[in-house]
């Protein structure tokens, strides 16, 4: 893949961010998701290159979602896979909370988890607990596990998982063996993230959140030199039977990082759309917008941090 699309990716958050984040707190994220949704795939059709979304929120019929099979750009070279979240945390921009991003992902066709969007049970560290944690463990032994990778005491390690009551056992268990926790609201893409950016103080996500979710976690934490382990978990026969169709030959099986996003190479990009620990939210004056990116790339490694000044007289929908 060209590394110019790493420019190109922050442009598609960035539009989004832009556009959702003018409905924080106003109760309406079906309105915040479409803005995010319309800006992201107006941006998209402007760069060289034919993605195909392979895995993201909505299905063909859920117009005006960037639906999976949907194909992307010009049209020329090269040929990507997709995964987007074009308003992750379309509740938090609703309430004006933390973390709400503008999320996509690409790399080579062929090598992203092709997958329906149900619920993945998921697990995911930073670098320096890889290859020490599993998804089937106990969950004080991964707890362990990343305490002593990380040099730290059980009792100074952070977990951090969606406040569901369908968490309440894992919550217990983690109190149990002694670990601190951050209860979202609401991001487990923020939240992986946090697990290779030490300052935001989070060791390890647990949990269950959304698959596409965990797709483009995994992309993030292989630039980061993290990992994340996911299990799709389908509610029903239906949701099994689909998987098998998308090419899954054991849908419950534990998806590795190789799994998740095959090869070296794959990029990243996300635009704080709501202030958050990693990210600032968009500030808007007058006809003025900052915005506050990240973009990686697995091949290489290099983490770039983005300010955006954009001049929304000259250019409304932030497309040229
Ligand atoms: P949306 O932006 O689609 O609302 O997703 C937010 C989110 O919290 C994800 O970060 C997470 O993976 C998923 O929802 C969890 O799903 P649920 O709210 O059903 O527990």
């Amino acid at each position: 893949m060209e590394r110019s699309l790493t420019m190109e990716l922050v442009r598609v958050t960035e539009a989004a961010a832009v556009q959702s984040a003018r409905w924080m707190g106003f109760g309406k994220k079906d309105e915040a998701d479409d803005a995010a949704t319309t800006a992201m795939r107006k941006v998209f059709d402007t760069i060289p290159m034919t993605g195909t979304v392979v895995i993201g929120e909505g299905e063909m019929d859920e117009a005006p979602m960037l639906y999976i099979g949907e194909r992307l750009g010009l049209g020329s070279l090269p040929k990507v896979d997709v995964a987007v979240d074009p308003l992750e945390g379309t509740n938090i921009v609703a309430k004006g909370l933390w973390n709400a991003l503008s999320v996509v992902a690409i790399s080579d066709e062929g090598c992203l988890l092709h997958a329906p969007d149900m619920y993945m049970d998921k697990i995911a560290v930073g670098p320096k607990a890889v290859g020490l944690v599993d998804l089937d463990a106990p969950v004080e032994d991964n707890l362990k596990a990343v305490a002593r990778a990380q040099g730290k005491d059980m009792e100074d390690i952070v977990a951090i998982v969606l406040d569901r009551p369908r968490h309440a056992r894992l919550i217990e268990q983690i109190r149990k063996a002694g670990a601190r926790i951050k209860l979202i609201s609401d991001g487990d893409v923020a939240a992986a993230i946090h697990t290779g950016f030490p300052d935001t103080g989070v060791d390890i996500l647990l949990g269950s959140g959304g698959a596409p979710e965990g797709v483009l976690s995994a992309v993030a934490l292989k630039c980061l030199g993290g990992e994340i382990q996911g299990r799709l978990l389908p509610e029903d026969e239906e949701q099994y039977q689909r998987c098998v169709r998308m090419g899954l030959e054991n849908p419950k099986q534990i998806l590795r990082m190789e799994d998740l996003v095959k090869g070296d190479d794959a990029i990243f990009a996300a635009t704080g759309v709501t202030d958050g620990e990693l990210l600032k939210g968009v500030r808007y004056q007058g006809s003025t917008a900052t915005t506050h990116s990240v973009v990686m790339r697995a091949k290489t490694g290099t983490i770039r941090f983005i300010d955006g000044t954009h001049r929304l007289e000259k250019k409304p929908n932030l497309v040229l």
